[in-house]
């Protein structure tokens, strides 16, 4: 097997850094199991059977060379083909994430210093059941918790902008980090689902809690707080700022059509913030320690289609690349660091869907009681739901100074994102 550096068109006619994955040999091509590796868009990792070329009486394993995902299989089943020749281009994810590994005393130090002052959460107070959901749909409690583990999720009512439901959790993010509005240089806001074009959502909230300050929105669905937090950390860190407000919230429920039973059942509204600040290094060692962040672009397995009202989502698929996706790119984040999953305290992934959840916790070799599920009360709320979920963590006192915290995203389009954390002060 090897691999040659190449570059390349992808479906969509983006060029993207690719490297082949050419015959060891000259045989007959045997892609590995449909439904396995062999999709377009695919993850893989290092080692990853992409299939086998058979010659006389030898078999020679075809596998990936690398992390990244798999964006075309060149040769057909069946296929003849000649030592040499390309077989499949991966794109690999290594090539954008930084390598550091950490050195002592701490074993594990943050290449990017910052502290976590504050955090505040925050939902509308209209609470829709399943059972509520049911009179409306074709659907049944039962369905939806044993496929889910939502029981309830809070809509957004006429006053619940997403600049109100933000500036809320802002407030009590900037109380629980003991600090007023007018000590916060800069708002991030992840959100998709804007009150308006502009000004930004972080320019409304600004002025709803008198913050001097300028600020931004970023969108990237239910990654958009781990980019926010991930940006906010990067400017603490590089002394551009020294106290940033970040937020995820999201009105997702605006985005489904109430009519399909396939996405209704599984969204809803929230904020979450938290508050960080920058350091120069304490021994406490708090910051990132490893980020992994990656995109496929193609298949859009959620997408609201331009023009169209509503989300369109292909939940079955999503749910097959989401639970992967989370686990790689959790994994990414860990190797970064110099970490296993042994070091994590807890992790916290994006809130999509228990079984979600469940299945890659077991990938990534975390188990059941290091992993934060917040979906039962809130179903998924996108921007909103990690950082939800750490206000839980807090309040339930999983989440404390010193703490390694892994948190994980994934979402629409299919993007994926984790940052490796020391929690603390
Ligand atoms: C949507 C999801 C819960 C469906 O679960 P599933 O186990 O894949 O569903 P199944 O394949 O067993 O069943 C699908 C069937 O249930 C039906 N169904 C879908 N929603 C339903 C609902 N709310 N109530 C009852 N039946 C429903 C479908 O119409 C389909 O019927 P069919 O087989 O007659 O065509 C699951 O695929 C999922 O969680 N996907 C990820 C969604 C997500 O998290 N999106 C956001 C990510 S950021």
């Amino acid at each position: 097997m090897s691999a040659v550096v190449e570059a390349g068109p992808d479906g969509d006619g983006i060029r993207l850094d690719v490297r082949m994955v050419v015959a060891p040999c000259a045989g007959i091509f045997r892609p590995a199991p449909a439904g396995d590796v062999t999709t377009e868009a695919e993850l893989v990792v290092a080692g990853t059977v992409l299939g086998w070329v058979e010659g006389p009486g030898m078999q020679a394993e075809v596998a990936s060379f690398c992390r990244g995902f798999l964006v075309r299989m060149l040769a057909q089943p069946g296929e003849r083909v000649r030592a040499g020749q390309p077989l499949a281009w991966v794109h690999p994810a290594d090539a954008v994430v930084p390598r550091a590994v950490a050195p002592d005393p701490l074993r594990l130090r943050p290449t990017l210093p910052a502290r976590f002052l504050g955090i505040g959460g925050h939902v509308p107070d209209r609470r829709l059941t399943n059972d509520d959901l049911a009179q409306e749909l074709d659907t049944t409690d039962s369905w939806i918790v044993e496929r889910t583990g939502i029981h309830a999720r809070r809509v957004a009512g006429p006053t619940d902008t997403t600049t109100e439901l933000a500036a809320c959790a802002a407030r009590r993010a900037l109380a629980d980090a003991d600090l007023d509005a007018d000590q916060v240089d800069l708002v991030v806001v992840a959100t998709a689902t804007p009150d308006s074009a502009c000004p930004s959502t972080a320019s409304r909230v600004a002025a709803a809690l008198g913050i001097q300050a300028g600020g931004f929105d970023l969108n990237a669905a239910c990654c958009g707080f781990v980019h926010a937090l991930h940006t906010a950390i990067a400017l603490a860190s590089d002394g551009s700022v020294s106290t940033v407000l970040v937020i995820g919230v999201d009105r997702f429920t605006t985005l489904v059509d109430p009519a399909d039973r396939n996405t209704a059942v599984l969204f809803g509204d929230g904020a979450g913030a938290v508050v960080v600040g920058s350091t120069t290094g304490t021994p406490g060692g708090c910051g990132i320690l490893g980020s992994e962040l990656g995109g496929s672009p193609a298949p859009r397995v959620l997408e609201v289609p331009p023009g169209a009202p509503h989300l369109r989502m292909d939940g079955p698929e999503l749910y097959r690349r989401a639970t992967r996706a989370l686990a790689a790119s959790g994994r990414g984040a860990l190797e970064v660091a110099g970490a296993s999953p042994s070091d994590v305290d807890l992790w916290i992934p994006h809130q999509a869907n228990a079984r979600i959840i469940s299945a890659a916790a077991e990938r990534l070799g975390i188990e059941e009681g290091r992993v934060v599920v917040d979906v039962a009360e809130r179903a998924n709320t996108s921007a909103a739901s990690v950082p939800l979920a750490l206000a839980s963590a807090r309040a339930d006192g999983r989440l404390v100074d010193g703490a390694i915290i892994l948190l994980s995203a994934v979402g629409a389009g299919l993007d994926w994102t984790s940052l490796l954390l020391r929690w603390g002060r």
